[in-house]
């Protein structure tokens, strides 16, 4: 297995339960006042519980032995009451409790991915969107589930563990020393255990992302599984990851089971204890028999709630590692944001020394200075790799310059609010990307078109014959635009940029996916539209920028040759090279 990729979700072993629950109080101060009714109700149905062994020792001490009928009934109804009482409560608690649970899932799943869509792009570089995807699912419902039935739970289980307590020692003090002798050693276990059961629930969080991750990955590329015939090994991948979270699962039950035994065990013990000693101390004449029945009742009543908080505290342990990841993913900080929008201007782009790595060893762009005049339109030429989408990303501010600026109107990026950067600078990537709905959602993402207007611009692109096959603006687009040949996918982006109207048009070899016509149709409206912007063409096909102003020639990240196309030719060096061995190529087809 490749151990690398996992660890990115692995999380660290600080331990940071006490902040974290803090910030899990936060996240209840909205609801507070249902949350502290469901709290205030637990004490109250908790009463009603443990007084019912109470009102059976009264019954059996003052009426059943001493054989007296007149009052039993009464100790009866009193005990209905009791029991009802419990039941009411008890649903109301829940009920309030449990909504709670789900409105702090629904807003932490809100503001994550709010966040989440605030990040740098570079993060999505290292995060999966499938292990996204589990954090902002099951992680968040993990939450939820803290406050219904872990926080509201526990305070429950220990305010009637304290009720008991009191109880039994009130009815005798003897009996309920025999009942504990045995607890230190149950808190030697829970101290033991604390660690471990952390561990293993931290380890079946990131098990479960990493599951999820090749899940997504492999279901989104399964035309290229299938193509190599990857099914078995894919197959295999995927049964070696699911063994590794099946046995982190199994390993985090079996110590909740483990400790639920130990309680068991624990408590047979105790009422083994207190039958023996308690049905002593009936015989002698010490105790009455209602205390000895009573007092049974409460030492059950005293390790159903440790076996319940045992089983809240694996929740507490899954919450807790889920907390982890939410927060680390809360923490991020989000996209550096200038709040400057430069005056309107006409889309002038100068790089000042801009060096940029993604790994941050790897140069990928050095010293680049480049200053492209409003209205200028440049061509950027050069081997694949040799950084021109890099550059083009640059621009976008999808990823900040390691050295160097770039400024746009003369305005550093860094200081402009990059949603403005995005809204004057227009890109039609390498990979189009669209996404299920209507051809409409598509194409104008600023709805800032009428119909007329948005079939107008289909038509002059040639793009609406494509749009009335699928039936028009509201042609339905499948997940990705599947539905659409990847050259209509590239016009319907490339129309999508122009009904943005930005200043700065940044084409990354954005007709390499079209036939010649449709191609030929695009340049003619291209020429038409660069009146009045900037427009930076990326191009392997050298051919496609001939007529720019000037052709820029990147080679591993450095800016070798500027010029006009006859500059370079005169200039017989790399450009020259390639434009020989391209026209050769078109020449001998
Ligand atoms: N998201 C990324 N993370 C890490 N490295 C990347 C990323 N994108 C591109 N690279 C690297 O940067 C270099 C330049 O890529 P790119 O700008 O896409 O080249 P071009 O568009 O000229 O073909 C490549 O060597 C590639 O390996
Ligand atoms: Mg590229």
């Amino acid at each position: 297995m490749r151990r690398g990729m996992f660890d990115l979700d692995e999380v660290t072993g600080r331990h940071l339960d006490w902040s974290l629950f803090r910030r899990f109080l936060r996240l209840i101060r909205p609801y507070r006042l249902s949350a502290t009714v469901a709290m205030a109700l637990l004490p109250l149905a908790t009463a009603a519980r443990l007084v019912q062994p109470f009102l059976i020792k009264v019954a059996i001490d003052r009426y059943i032995v001493p054989g007296q009928l007149t009052g039993l009934g009464g100790v009866v109804l009193l005990f209905l009451a009791a029991a009802c009482t419990e039941s009411l409560l008890g649903f109301w608690q829940g009920y309030l409790a449990q909504g709670v649970g789900q409105k702090i899932t629904a807003d932490l799943r809100s503001r994550g991915f709010r966040h989440l869509l605030r990040l740098p792009v570079g993060y999505f570089d290292r995060h999966p969107s499938g292990r996204l995807v589990t954090r902002l699912t099951s992680d968040v419902e993990n939450i939820g589930e803290l406050f219904g039935s872990g926080v509201a739970a526990a305070f429950g289980e220990v305010f009637s563990l304290v009720f008991v307590v009191t109880a039994m020692l009130w009815l005798s003090p003897s009996l309920t020393l025999v009942a504990f002798a045995l607890l230190p050693l149950l808190g030697l276990i829970l101290v033991l255990f604390r660690h471990r059961m952390r561990q293993a629930m931290r380890q079946v969080r990131a098990r479960l992302a990493e599951l999820n991750g090749y899940l997504a990955e492999r279901i989104a590329g399964i035309g290229t599984v299938r193509l190599f015939g990857q099914e078995n090994r894919t197959l295999e991948e995927f049964d070696g990851l699911q063994e590794v979270y099946r046995i982190s699962s199994f390993a985090a039950i079996r110590w909740d089971v483990f400790l639920f035994s130990a309680l068991e065990t624990l408590s047979a013990l105790a009422i083994a204890g207190i039958l023996w000693r308690g049905g002593m101390s009936v015989l002698e004449g010490v105790a009455t028999f209602g205390t000895l029945v009573a007092f049974l009742e409460y030492v059950q009543r005293f390790f159903a709630p440790l076996r319940k908080l045992s089983g809240h505290y694996s929740l507490l342990q899954a919450s807790n590692a889920s907390l982890e990841r939410i927060f680390e993913l809360l923490d991020q900080p989000s996209e550096a944001c200038g709040t400057k929008a430069p005056a309107k201007g006409q889309g002038g782009v100068r790089f000042e020394g801009v060096y940029f790595s993604y790994d941050g060893s790897d140069p990928v762009l050095s010293d680049i200075d480049l200053t492209i005049a409003p209205g200028e339109m440049v061509g950027l030429v050069g081997d694949t790799g040799s950084g021109k989408t890099t550059l083009g990303r640059l621009l976008l501010r999808f990823y900040d310059p390691t050295g160097g600026r770039i400024l746009l109107d003369d305005v550093d990026l860094g200081e402009i609010d990059p949603t403005e950067v995005r809204r004057r600078i227009g890109w039609v990537s390498q990979e189009p990307f669209l996404f299920a709905g209507t051809v409409r959602d598509n194409i104008d993402p600023l709805l800032r078109f009428g119909d007329e207007e948005l079939l107008e611009l289909l038509k002059k692109c040639g793009a609406w014959k494509v749009v009335e096959r699928l039936g028009g603006l509201q042609g339905r687009l499948e997940e990705r635009g599947r539905n659409l040949s990847a050259g209509e996918r590239q016009l319907l982006c490339l129309v999508r940029t122009l009904a943005v109207n930005p200043s700065v048009l940044l084409f990354d070899e954005a007709t390499s996916r079209l036939d010649a016509a449709t191609e030929a149709v695009v340049q003619q409206q291209m020429e038409r539209l660069r009146h009045g912007r900037t427009v930076l063409v990326i191009a392997h096909r050298l051919r496609s920028v001939q007529h720019a102003d000037r052709i820029i020639l990147l080679h591993r990240g450095v800016i070798r040759e500027i010029g006009t196309h006859a500059q370079l030719l005169a200039q017989n060096g790399l450009y020259a090279r390639l434009w020989r061995l391209q026209h050769l190529d078109i020449n001998g087809l």
